[in-house]
């Protein structure tokens, strides 16, 4: 029976451009999911947007003295344009900068507010009177009081690592002029989490089916006792605050943007003509909602937005948040600041998407944090692409195109080990669909990879290069048999590596897309006719690896 998968992937800000840490945590996963999903002839939809609000998106513009609205609109353009080169096939990537967007967050502050989930509070806060605004925890730096190091932001000690609150600096000073904060008092909301400390317990006590690592932390996060948390802020870019006297604040963007998962649901439902068709995402709970995030967004995403969710009622908690660890970049942690990254547009400037998502898919950050390395990227390209894969495809296809008119070879009899490789492909075909189901997509590709391996060795026992001469039937059936496997690998492929599985599935003289060819073990007609192949993929030289390593660290972000 067809399912229905609701696929939330976090927003990302829109203050710079993509790298391979978000893609590796979030993107790629996300996008190998529902296009797995969309094979098995499911229902799915899959939504992100860019986060424009927050300090992140200001800062950034006015470093560059332009409005906000111009780095959101800036970098909205360039994430779509990376997502459609890079094959993250989203149906809908939208911004929390639509008027949707807000009236939908609106609603929903309205709605807590109404039934005796948020409440007002008076809170002392850092200002800088020279820089007229109050200033977020992380834009005032003083001495910590616990180890006296100096240049401690408001929230946590770099040097000790504890964290800090605001007032506890010594001898405080505005991150931006230098100045002497003072503290004023201001009146914020405050979302009433710990009002939902037992349901979240009992809730997430059941999800069993969740990762080890996000359901321990979720755990150890709860019995630490939830706290009630501010959901606005001074500042004048963002959500506003649907009510009068509140005119110079905004809704936090955090509270926001996890609302966007429904917004973007509601705008997708509108702009298809049926606005109401959200419901079945939300309100039908045979759905499952995925979130697909890298692990420093577990909390907002594992409690803080299901206590909204139940607040607001009626709508549908995540069912699975797959968050992953991090990817380290030449095995050092990824820093954004110190260019420290590898960004995605400058990939695609210079290679083809597949080899990248061969590699992060291989080595995803799954359960632990895992290396990008260039000297792997072009390893894996040459020894697993195009040696073990590429190879495979390249060798069967050109063989049997020349020796049999162009088309599917006829098969003759079939002996014990051939039966063995197309049962393999069969138990691969299933395995991988198990293993994808549950998002164990290392695992699934590791399995492709190694049916491609096997596959290989056949080749080599049966040496139809050589039987040709005198059994023109027996080398019939095992390039037949090859050509099974490759039509599997098409299928089983193609939630990675979707170019090079569309490409293959038209040498193999299929019509239309992969996409369209549903979840199956497609055994191509004897008689068929082949497109003339080419390789699947390119050698990449081992000079690139210099090339890229002198790009790190340079010029900062
Ligand atoms: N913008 C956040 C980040 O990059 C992620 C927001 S996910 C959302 O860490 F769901 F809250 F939107
Ligand atoms: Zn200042």
């Amino acid at each position: 029976m067809a399912e229905r998968v609701f696929i939330g992937v976090a927003w990302p800000y829109a203050n710079g451009s993509l790298h391979l840490g978000q893609i590796a945590g979030a993107y790629l996963p996300a996008d190998i999911f529902a296009r797995y999903h969309r094979l098995k002839g499911n229902q799915v939809l899959m939504v992100s947007g860019s986060d424009q609000h927050g300090t992140p998106i200001t800062l950034r513009a006015e470093r560059e003295g332009i409005k906000p609205e111009a780095i959101a609109a800036r970098y909205y353009g360039e994430f779509l344009d990376s997502f459609q080169r890079f094959g993250i096939s989203f149906d809908l990537f939208t911004s929390t900068g639509t008027a949707n967007h807000a009236a939908v967050a609106q609603d929903f502050f309205l709605n807590l507010l109404d039934k005796g989930y948020l409440y007002r509070a008076t809170v002392s806060q850092p200002y800088c009177p020279r820089c007229q605004r109050f200033l977020s925890d992380r834009y005032i730096e003083g001495t910590c009081p616990y180890c006296q190091a100096g240049g401690a932001r408001g929230d946590q000690c770099d040097d000790c690592g504890k964290p800090l609150s605001p007032a506890e600096l010594v001898n405080p000073y505005c991150s931006f002029c230098n100045g002497a904060p003072e503290f004023r008092d201001s009146e914020h909301f405050f979302f009433r989490l710990s009002a939902f400390q037992d349901r979240l317990l009992a809730w997430v006590k059941q999800q069993t089916h969740w990762r080890q690592n996000v359901l321990n932390f979720t755990l150890r996060y709860l019995e630490g006792g939830l706290k009630d948390r501010a959901i606005t802020r001074d500042i004048d870019w963002g959500v506003p605050v649907p009510l009068t006297g509140f005119e110079g604040k905004r809704l936090y963007v955090w509270f926001e943007a996890v609302i966007g998962y429904l917004s973007a649901a509601k705008e997708w439902a509108e702009s298809g003509g049926d606005a109401e068709r959200w419901r079945d995402y939300w309100q039908d709970n045979s759905t499952k909602i995925y979130n697909f995030i890298g692990k420093d967004n577990i909390v907002f995403h594992t409690i803080i937005w299901p206590a909204m969710l139940m607040g607001y009622g009626d709508l549908n908690l995540p069912y699975d948040v797959p968050a992953n660890e991090f990817l380290m970049i030449e095995g050092k942690k990824l820093s954004t600041s110190r260019n420290w990254a590898v960004w995605l547009p400058d990939y695609l400037a210079r290679y083809d998407p597949d080899p990248l998502r061969y590699l992060l898919s291989a080595a995803m950050p799954e359960t632990s944090d895992t290396d990008f390395s260039w000297r792997e990227f072009v390893r894996r390209n040459n020894d697993e692409l195009v040696a073990t894969y590429g190879n495979l495809v390249h060798r069967v296809l050109t063989f049997t195109y020349r020796n049999f008119a162009g088309c599917v070879p006829a098969p003759g009899g079939f002996d014990e080990r051939t039966l063995e490789i197309t049962a393999l492909a069969r138990d691969t075909i299933s395995a991988t669909s198990e293993l994808l189901s549950r998002c164990r997509f290392r695992e699934a590709i590791r399995q492709a990879v190694s049916l491609a391996q096997e596959t290989n060795r056949y080749l080599e026992e049966k040496s139809p290069w050589k039987v040709i001469k005198d059994d023109k039937s027996a080398a019939a059936t095992t390039l037949y048999t090859a050509i099974i496997v490759i039509s599997c690998l098409r299928t089983v492929l193609y939630p990675f590596l979707p170019f090079s599985s569309q490409r293959l599935h038209e040498f193999l003289g299929f019509e239309g897309s992969v996409a369209g060819d549903g979840w199956r073990l497609r055994v191509p007609e004897p008689g068929q006719r082949l497109l003339p192949p080419q390789p699947l993929f390119t050698k990449l030289d081992e000079g690139l690896i210099e090339e890229e390593l002198s790009r790190l660290g340079q010029g900062g972000g």
